[in-house]
């Protein structure tokens, strides 16, 4: 169905039309920028779904529902507009253009400035939080002011760059200083382990401590006496003379695992995470079994000259 702007088309389905087995009722109104608009229904009038239908868009433009002379203007809710008229704040129309935002409201920044959705009669203010305030005086950090202009934030704080550094939201004195933790420190000096500062320039970390690589072995934050052992947890170990199985240590060098036990497949099978006595047996769950001899029948070892499975 293409609607084409005849005034006597108009006139017929302002009252009422039935095309393709559809009630189409229509209102005829002149928008907020004076241009005429034609409002669609679709079923029942009184119901107000408003729908566009198939239209001519080189005639009309559709905005949500509302069908409005002129094509290709931008949408404001069901408001059809052009960017040289109006303005459109979070889908409330205005006439005037170039103007800002202040929530719905469209402003003159020349004259206001806005601060979260309050408009204040005063141009060229910036917003901190819910605070008007004057940029050339001073700083907002997350919300909080502070005395001073275009000075640099450490969490709520301003700080000049030049005098001072941050460290993790602490301002502290001194340009460009190393941080550890919330502190400055000397690098020439000190070696900063995870925030906590250790004597001695450029030394190895093990959690927060600092360790020699040439007598000891960090394994997970742990220090552990001998050099280059290897980490089960945060235990160091030889692998000459232990195993480590799942985060354990167990005697014995080159061991199958079993859960956290290891184990020599010469003398026992691992059965889903059960050691059972007996090499290379089948495993019936977590029972080995000899199947010369037995069976496993749902999951259960029985005798093999017994009434057998599923008979
Ligand atoms: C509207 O804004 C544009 C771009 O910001 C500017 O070039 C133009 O001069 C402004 N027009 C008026 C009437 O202020
Ligand atoms: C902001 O402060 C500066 C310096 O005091 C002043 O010149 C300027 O007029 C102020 N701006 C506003 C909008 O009050
Ligand atoms: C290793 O231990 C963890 C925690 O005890 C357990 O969740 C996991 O299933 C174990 N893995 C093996 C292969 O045994």
């Amino acid at each position: 169905m293409q609607y084409k702007p005849s005034f006597v088309w108009i006139l017929t389905v302002l009252i009422f039309s039935f095309v393709n087995n559809k009630t189409i009722a229509a209102k005829l109104h002149k928008n907020d920028d004076q241009t005429l608009v034609l409002n669609l229904f679709e079923g029942q009038p009184t119901r107000r779904n408003g729908v566009c239908g198939t239209y001519d868009a080189s005639i009309y433009t559709c905005c949500n529902g509302a069908l409005t002379l002129g094509s290709g203007k931008l949408c404001c809710g069901t408001t059809a507009y052009s960017s040289s008229l109006g303005t459109c704040c979070n889908g409330v129309f205005t006439l005037g253009h170039n103007q800002s935002c202040c929530g719905t409201t469209a402003y003159n920044p020349s004259m206001y400035s806005c601060c979260n959705g309050v408009l204040i009669a005063q141009k060229g203010l910036s917003c901190c939080g819910t605070t008007i305030y004057n940029s050339s005086i001073y700083t907002c950090c997350n919300n909080v002011l502070s005395s001073g202009s275009a000075l640099e934030c450490c969490g709520t704080e301003a700080y000049n760059s030049l005098y001072s550094t941050c460290c993790n939201g602490k301002v502290n004195s001194g340009s460009k200083q190393q941080c550890c933790g919330t502190e400055t420190y000397d690098p020439s000096s000190y070696t900063c382990c995870h925030g906590k500062l250790n004597r001695g320039a450029k030394q190895q970390c093990c959690g927060m401590e600092t360790y020699d690589p040439s007598y000891y072995t960090c394994c997970d934050g742990t220090i552990n006496s001998g050099q280059k052992l290897q980490c089960c947890g945060k235990e160091g170990y030889d692998p000459y003379y232990r195993t480590c199985c799942n985060g354990t240590l167990n005697n014995g060098q080159k061991l199958h695992c079993c859960g956290k036990e290891g184990y020599d497949t010469y003398y026992r099978t691992c059965c889903d995470g059960t050691l059972n006595d007996g090499q290379k047996l089948q495993c019936c769950g977590t029972e080995g079994y000899d199947p010369y001899y037995r069976s496993c029948c749902n999951g259960k070892v029985s005798s093999k000259n017994g009434a057998g499975c599923g008979k």
